[in-house]
Parts: C-alpha cells; sequence; structure tokens
C-alpha cells in the first residue's frame, strides 16, 4: 500500500496505470475509515483494475466552529484497513499542498440550484468546500471513476451536477449506505455519541422507515409524514435540523405527486449532527 503525499506522484502512478490499459478508480475520504467507507472500496473495485482512497481532512468544508480541529484523524489504521480491502494506494496530501495560499483559493466551485436548502442551509458553505475539494481531487488524481456514499445524498447529486456541468471525464458512482445492525447510518461522528445517545439514534432511520412506509401504501401525503416525523424525533430526544419529502434529482419539494422522491432527514443528538436518508419510488395507485 503506497501512501502518496504529493501531486506529481499520484498522477505519475495513474499514468503508469493507465499506460498498460488498466482502469483507476478514486475514493475520496477525509479519512477515520469505517465499513461505509470500506464499502466504497469494494464498490470501486467493480469498477476498476486499481483503487485509490483520499485522506483529507478538507478545512474549507467546515463552518466556524464546526469540528475541524476535533475530526478524527487516523491515517495509519486507515491505510492498514483500505490494505485489507485492496486500495492500492492513499493520495493524503498536506493542507499546503491543496491549499498553497493559506486555506483559501480565488477560484471556488458552487452548484446553489441543489445547495440552497437542506445541509446547504445549516451549514453554510459546506458545499463550496466539498465542490471545490472534489474538484480538484478528480483534476489531481484523473480516476475514470469516482465513488462517493448515498449516505451524503446531497453531496451526492452535487458531484454528480458538478462533473456533468464541467464536462469531467469520470464517472460518478453512488453506493448504498452501510447500516449498523440497529439502523444507525455508518459515520464517523457516531463516535460523538454518548452511550445513551447511541441506543436513542436509530430514531432517525426509524423516522425515515415509517416515513416511507406511510407515503408508499397512501395513507398520508409529504407534509403529513413530516411532521409526524419531526414529533418522533422530538419525542425520541433529537434535535430535528430538517426532514424533507424531495424531489430525488432536483431536491425540489414534492406535492402529492408520483416518481422518485428522497426523504432527508439531518438531527442533532448531544455533539453528534446525524443525516440520514431513504430513496423511494411512488408508484400511481
Ligand atoms: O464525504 C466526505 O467524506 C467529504 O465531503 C469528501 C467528499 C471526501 C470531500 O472532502
Amino acid at each position: 500500500m503506497q501512501l502518496i503525499e504529493r501531486i506529481e506522484d499520484v498522477r505519475a502512478q495513474v499514468d503508469a496505470w493507465r499506460r498498460e490499459g488498466e482502469r483507476v478508480a478514486l475514493v475520496p475520504t477525509m479519512g477515520n475509515l469505517h465499513e461505509g467507507h470500506l464499502a466504497l472500496v469494494d464498490a470501486a473495485r467493480e469498477h476498476a483494475e486499481h483503487v485509490i482512497a483520499s485522506v483529507f481532512v478538507n478545512p474549507t468544508q467546515f463552518g466556524p466552529g464546526e469540528d475541524y480541529d476535533a475530526y478524527p484523524r487516523t491515517l495509519e489504521a486507515d491505510r492498514a484497513a483500505l490494505q485489507s480491502r485492496g486500495a492500492e494506494a492513499v493520495f493524503a496530501p498536506a493542507v499546503t499542498t491543496m491549499y498553497p495560499d493559506g486555506g483559501t483559493l480565488a477560484t471556488r466551485v458552487e452548484v446553489p440550484s441543489l445547495t440552497d436548502r437542506f445541509c446547504g442551509i445549516a451549514r453554510p458553505g459546506h458545499f463550496t468546500g466539498v465542490a471545490t475539494v472534489v474538484c480538484k481531487l478528480l483534476n489531481i488524481v484523473r480516476p475514470d471513476t469516482a465513488v462517493f456514499g448515498r449516505k451524503d445524498y446531497q453531496q451526492l447529486l452535487v458531484i454528480q451536477r458538478l462533473v456533468a456541468d464541467l464536462d469531467m471525464p469520470v464517472t460518478v458512482v453512488g453506493a448504498p449506505i452501510v447500516r449498523e445492525a440497529d439502523g444507525l447510518a455508518m459515520s464517523s461522528r457516531n463516535h460523538y455519541l454518548t452511550q445513551d445517545e447511541r441506543r436513542r439514534a436509530p430514531a432517525l432511520y426509524q423516522a425515515l422507515q415509517a416515513a416511507a412506509n406511510r407515503l408508499a401504501g397512501g395513507a398520508a401525503g409529504p407534509r403529513e409524514v413530516e411532521a409526524e416525523a419531526w414529533r418522533r424525533l422530538v419525542d425520541a430526544g433529537l434535535d430535528p435540523e430538517y426532514f424533507s419529502v424531495a424531489d430525488a434529482d432536483t431536491l425540489e419539494p414534492v406535492g402529492d405527486t408520483i416518481g422518485r422522491v428522497v426523504l432527508l432527514a439531518a438531527a442533532w443528538l448531544g455533539r453528534a449532527r446525524l443525516i440520514d436518508n431513504h430513496e423511494l419510488t411512488l408508484d400511481a395507485r
């Protein structure tokens, strides 16, 4: 397992693989890897002969007062885990490599139509940081395929959209959410939960499931399930930030509609901000 820190070295490695006619997949991460990330590596291996993961805690996607400094950095354990799943290299640049001018760039990538809601409201500037660093990573590594988790559904749409709009020659793959046995979506931020909070955390998943079942069965419309889910989360001791039924492609609110929708939710539980979602196709009845 190679540890690559310099842009020219990662490019040289990818060029060498490509000269052999082999494909390369990139799994961008911020490290502190868990089974959810490692499932992205498994997915990446289905698309390419060579898998590179990037580990970079990107300062520009954290807002003031967020957990950039506290974000767990576990590169040695991450390398071992990546190797065990068949990744061949990890690209772990320093902050000064990605942002030579001290954390800022004159250029920003923004996808406002998809980011003026949900996590984009709760975390102003977050998606500009994500979109910009993902563009940089894709331009540095130049993979054939890049794999992202569907847990960060809004992020995935933003990345798919920027790749399409900027004609970037990469296929974006969204891999399924990986859950704990009780339904809690895996996340590095789950470490922030106390024992008692960890016991209550699956309420987010349960609220999504219940809402999806009510919608799919025609028992309630979008606004009704949103209100029910909100109450359910508050009753479970969570502090909901949003719970919405949205169009799966545009993230616009949906009325009594049919087609592909996504139920998106974020809630605070102690120090942890949990997000989760449920994708659903509503059939004509
Ligand atoms: O999902 C993440 O871990 C990050 O937002 C990403 C895509 C690696 C960009 O920093």
